[in-house]
This record gives C-alpha cells, structure tokens and sequence, in this order.
C-alpha cells in the first residue's frame, strides 16, 4: 500500500520503520522539511517529503500531529480522493494543547478530528506508549501480543486501519464506531495499559465517560510532577501509572 505519514515524531517515527518493514511504500513529512527528518527513519525505504508532497498519490495517510496542530492540515487532505483512509493517532492534552471548548465539554475526539479535516477517519495508535509502540510488537500468533484499538465509521477505514495495525506488530481489535472512540480516550481504562485482545473488550465496556477528563488530568500532573520532582519515569512506569489510574 501507498501510505503517507504527516508527523515524524515519537510515534511517526516508529510508523514509518514499521510499515516500510512490513513492505508498504511509506513517504513522511513533518513541519519543518524533508532536510529535517532523519536518515535513520528511512533506511528501510521510506522517502522524506514536503507536507505537500505527503499527500500525493497514496492510498492511506497517517496524520501523527498534536492534536492543536490538526486544524491547519487540512487543505492539505482537500486533496486526497474520498476513497483514500485517513488514520489520526492523536489524542487531547489541555496542558499541552491548550483548551478547546468542544473538546472540554465532551466532544469526542475523533469527532472534533473529522470536523477539523472535513473527512472522516479512522482512530488507532493513539492508545498505545510511543516506547510500548517502538518495543513491543510481536508476531501475528504469538502469545502475550498486545493489542490495539481501531475506531472508523466507514467499513473501508476500518479494515485498512486494522490490517496497518496488524502490520506494525500488534492485534487490532474492532472498537466500534467514531463517536464511541471516547472509550479509548486518555483517562480511559483501555488507554495506553499495555492490553492484549482478550483483555481490551472488557476495558472498553467498563470505560466511565465522566470519569475520563479528570483521570487523564490526574495522570498528567502525577507525571509532571514525578518528572520535576527528578523521578525519571521509564515507559513500563507510565504504564503502571495509567493501570492505577483509569480503572
Ligand atoms: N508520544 C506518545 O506516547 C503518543 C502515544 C499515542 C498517541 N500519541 C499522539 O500522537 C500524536 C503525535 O505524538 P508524538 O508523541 O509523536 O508527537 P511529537 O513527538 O511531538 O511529534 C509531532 C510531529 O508532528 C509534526 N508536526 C506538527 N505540526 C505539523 C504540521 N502542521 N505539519 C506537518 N507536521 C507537523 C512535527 O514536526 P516538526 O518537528 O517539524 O514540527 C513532529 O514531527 C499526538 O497527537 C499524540 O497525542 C502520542
């Protein structure tokens, strides 16, 4: 598959070694130019491009920006065909990404996402730790694999968003439609904990809507202030920390 991937950050990175390794044609941008990228995330044949070139003749792209950053792309999904699938990995961080209204009033997410980009797209990566994302894929099969939550409306993004997710080392489990994504949310039992397939349904259904906003802003400020307090919290200790607290 042609896949474009707008972000070459902490998970962008890990994507673009991933799906060129699982042998699709991977091109990646960020904001500041191709120049800008490194080498090192194309040694398995990604190519780095300009944000505009990102978009040109592809078959999916991975949008892997902070959320505050997703209003400004999207003249640049004008021009994809309405066939091609757009997967969004980001989620909302009011300490990082300042406050949106509709966001902090209850509006999901993904459906705050679509309305940005005029396009309908498909939730998944957004549940998972970059580090738990970088280093702990496993083959289809293997016991123990982790898995990760793929949400869409419209059939064809979920089944490419879910094989993708598959090709990047983790299950993909269905978890419905775009305005129940809140159910994988940070803050929500199912948000970056490290689940398997078995365990994720459970984790999705036990999800408490109006508990979320405040799970989430508690987590944060227990991580900033282990990280200012000199703690130097490792990817299993966040883990941990989002199992105690969003069950
Ligand atoms: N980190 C995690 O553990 C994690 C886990 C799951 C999901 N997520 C979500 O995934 C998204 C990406 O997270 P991240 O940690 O990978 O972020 P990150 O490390 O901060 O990287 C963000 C990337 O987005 C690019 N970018 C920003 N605005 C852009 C624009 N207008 N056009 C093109 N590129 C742009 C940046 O490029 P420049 O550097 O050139 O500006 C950078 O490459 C976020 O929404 C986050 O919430 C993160």
């Amino acid at each position: 598959m042609k896949i474009g991937i707008i972000g070459a950050g902490s998970i962008g990175a890990t994507l673009t070694r991933k799906l060129s390794s699982a042998g699709h044609e991977v091109k990646v941008a960020n904001s500041r130019g191709p120049e800008t990228i490194s080498p090192e995330l194309l040694v398995v044949g990604a190519t780095a491009v300009t944000a505009s070139e990102v978009v040109t003749d592809i078959d999916a792209l991975i949008i892997s920006v902070p959320l505050s950053s997703i209003p400004a792309l999207k003249p640049l999904v004008a021009n994809l065909p309405t066939d091609a699938t757009i997967l969004d990995t980001s989620n909302y961080y009011p300490m990082r990404d300042g406050q949106v209204p509709a966001l902090d009033q209850g509006q999901v997410e993904s459906v705050w996402v679509t309305e940005q980009l005029g396009r309908p797209v498909a939730k998944a990566w957004n549940a998972i730790l970059a580090g738990s994302f970088e280093t702990k894929g496993q083959a289809a099969g293997d016991p123990g694999r982790l898995a990760i939550p793929v949400a869409a409306d419209r059939e064809t993004d979920k089944t490419v968003a879910m094989s993708l997710v598959e090709d990047t080392g983790f299950d993909a489990v269905d978890s419905g439609s775009l305005a129940d994504s809140w159910r994988q949310q940070p803050g929500a039992p199912t948000y970056c904990t490290d689940l398997t397939r078995q365990e994720i349904p459970e984790a999705l259904a036990s999800a408490k809507k109006e508990r979320i906003p405040q799970r989430r802003d508690l987590a944060m400020t227990m991580v900033m202030e282990k990280i200012e307090g000199g703690v130097a919290l490792v990817n299993d200790d966040m883990v941990e920390l989002n199992r105690s607290t969003y069950n």
